[in-house]
């Protein structure tokens, strides 16, 4: 056996900076079309599967804040292997459980073609299991960050907030967002692109890092 069969799968393919490929599929809100979201910024993540102890965390801890996600004009769009109907009885079992209604569509990949196409299985890979991906994608269809974690790790939700506000943010007002950024705090300006800008921009302090404000 070749070392690599035992590395874990990669999340791979769709790079930051790529379109996201465009894809129709049945959905717990009725068929969807990635395109049909344009102008707006959306979050599309995998799970590994329905019916499982770190995906009900995860989808309940979203749809609680699925006001949040509103507000940044952000639409959320779950995604696995398993089938339309597993979806509807999962999101059913969570509402009666917890109270929370997933009001976000949740899409059905059986053929594992959309993820596929998003690089969230390695080619040839069988096993849906590996998958918790999750992509960024800007209102003209931009992939501009994406995250991959571990079946037995869930995502921090605060955090795909914290990402989807500095994104915007630097957008706005073409800034960098630092470490530990958050929403209202300093941004910082852009790198300089010649000599004159170095100069120029040492007279308010470090050139290489300025705090705007
Ligand atoms: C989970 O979400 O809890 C899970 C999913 C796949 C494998 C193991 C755990």
């Amino acid at each position: 056996m070749d070392s690599k069969d035992n590395l874990p799968t990669p999340c791979a393919g769709i790079r930051i900076g790529d379109m996201a490929p465009n894809f129709s599929a049945r959905s717990t809100l009725g068929p969807i079309e990635l395109a049909d979201y344009r102008d707006r910024w959306v979050i599309l993540f995998s799970h590994p599967a329905d019916f499982t102890p770190v995906c009900t965390t995860e989808f309940v801890a979203m749809a609680q804040e699925a006001a949040a996600f509103e507000e940044r004009n952000c639409a959320l769009i779950g995604l696995s292997v398993d089938s339309l109907f597993s979806h509807f009885a999962w999101l059913r079992a969570i509402r009666d459980r917890f109270g929370v209604e997933v009001r976000f569509p949740l899409v059905e990949d059986p053929s594992m073609a959309i993820g596929h196409a998003f690089g969230m299985l390695a080619p040839g890979d069988s096993d849906s299991a590996t998958v918790r991906s999750l992509f960024f994608i800007d209102p003209r269809g931009v992939v501009r960050a994406t995250t991959c974690y571990p079946a037995n790790v869930g995502r921090s939700i605060s955090e795909m907030l914290r990402t989807l506000d500095a994104l915007q943010a630097v957008d706005r007002d073409d800034r960098l967002a630092p470490a530990n950024w958050q929403k209202g705090g300093p941004l910082l300006h852009p790198v300089p692109t010649s000599l004159d800008e170095v100069y120029g921009a040492e007279a308010g302090g470090g050139w290489f890092l300025r705090e705007e404000g």
